[in-house]
């Protein structure tokens, strides 16, 4: 075929594949515009994002309020180190303080390096209280904690693993809510306990609140720190803004990243003081780290999760979306079960879920997998009843023609 009768999006596809490593597989949807809810590829075709860019997109596509904020600090100023004193970070830096259980932040550019901070600042705390040998983090199997090697270590799924060896030594992996193995794994070389609240690429699983209060008192005893990796479960989306707001269980260091900045890259660890103090002046940095275009986007995206209460928004729409979900599980038994934390939603199937994610896609709606079998909604925090009817409706004539088509 020659150049010229291949349609737009086929010769960008054809220029990906050309010039970019293929890390990412073959896509084949160029999304070109969003507003709201809503993302339109370069054919014009409109869909539902459901799952807003992999949980970033909170506030859904270009919130006029961060597009704002983002214009006025591009105009003004975007970059200059962290060798000067950067307004928007410090005012970030309180409202984070003000709003979580945490008293200091590190600014980065993404969830792995937040993940990266926390296990640094874990190790240098440790060593400075109690001098070398004692650098071991638990983290939970089946978790995800990024793509770097540190985050890739903590990572408990070989399948990330594979090929990268060796990683960086130190980290143990432990299963979600069980307690008396986590208890068990903690040495005398143990510094850390690392965890998502809510598991999301691990398939949607959230740790017991019991489990987090026993971590939190395992952390006590043995003078660990307890750190929770909410890149992808915090700032609203599970129905409260940290984690501690839902469990009343505080850790000692809080990652975040994807939704804070609606798309433009930041990542933060926020930690206590007592631990925050062993990152003196040398230990750590970041060039972009906290610079000022991006965090006036995460200025104007926290100002809006909190002031119009988007926790509480994710906690009802989450319920609701878990009523309709509810319905449609009672009719398809390839529905084997839903796990739903707010708007984090994963319902498992007994096949594999990209079919449907495919399905749906036909259907104008964007969704995911998260493993194999687990379909996955991250949905924005701002959709509306009638937009989840919508997907839920078309979930289900999805699944009833699968059904049609396996029984005939
Ligand atoms: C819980 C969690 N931690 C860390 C990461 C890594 O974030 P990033 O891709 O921004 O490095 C992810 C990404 O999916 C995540 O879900």
């Amino acid at each position: 075929m020659s150049q010229s009768i291949l349609s737009h999006t086929e010769q960008i596809r054809a220029e990906a594949e050309q010039f970019l490593m293929g890390n990412y597989g073959s896509r084949d949807l160029c999304l070109v515009r969003g507003e709201r809810t809503s993302v339109w590829d370069s054919d014009g075709n409109e869909y539902i994002d459901f799952l807003t860019g992999l949980a970033v997109a909170s506030l859904g596509h270009c919130h006029p309020a961060v597009t704002e904020a983002i214009c006025r600090q591009a105009a003004k100023l975007v970059h200059v180190s962290n060798l000067y004193l950067i307004e928007p970070q410090v005012e970030l830096a309180r409202l984070l303080v003000e709003h979580s259980p945490c008293d200091k932040a590190f600014f980065c550019n993404s969830g792995t390096e937040a993940n990266e901070a926390a296990i640094k600042l874990a190790r240098r705390y440790s060593f400075d209280l109690y001098g070398p040998g004692r650098a071991d983090i638990i983290s939970l199997e089946n978790s995800f904690h990024g793509r770097t090697l540190g985050a890739l270590s903590a990572t408990g799924q070989e399948k990330y693993h594979k090929g990268f060896e060796p990683l960086v030594p130190g980290f143990h992996y432990s299963p979600i809510n069980d307690s008396n193995a986590m208890r068990a794994k903690i040495t005398p070389q143990t510094c850390a306990i690392l965890v998502e609240p809510v598991q999301g690429e691990g398939g949607i699983h959230p740790c017991t609140p019991q489990f987090l209060r026993d971590l939190r008192a395992m952390c006590d005893k043995h003078d660990l720190l307890l750190i929770f990796d909410e890149v992808q479960c915090g700032l609203g989306r599970t129905g409260y803004l940290f984690t501690t707001d839902n469990h009343g269980v505080e850790p000692d260091m809080i990652c975040l990243a994807k939704s804070l900045g609606s798309g433009v890259p930041i990542g933060a660890l926020l930690a206590k003081k007592e631990c925050a103090s062993a990152f003196v002046q040398g230990t750590h940095a970041a060039t972009f780290g906290g610079n000022p275009l991006a965090c006036a986007a995460a200025l104007a995206t926290l100002h809006i999760i909190i002031e119009d209460n988007l926790p509480a928004r994710a906690r009802t729409l989450g319920d609701y979306f878990h009523r309709l979900l509810l319905k449609v599980s009672e009719e398809f038994t390839c529905i084997r079960e839903l796990r739903i934390a707010g708007l984090m939603i994963g319902v498992e199937l007994d096949f594999p879920a990209v079919e449907i994610v495919k399905a749906l896609r036909e259907c104008g709606v964007l969704a995911g997998i998260a493993g194999p079998n687990v379909l996955r909604f991250l949905p924005p925090l701002i959709c509306e009843e009638a937009e989840i009817d919508r997907v839920a409706r078309d979930l289900r004539s999805v699944l009833k023609k699968r059904a049609e088509t396996e029984g005939s």
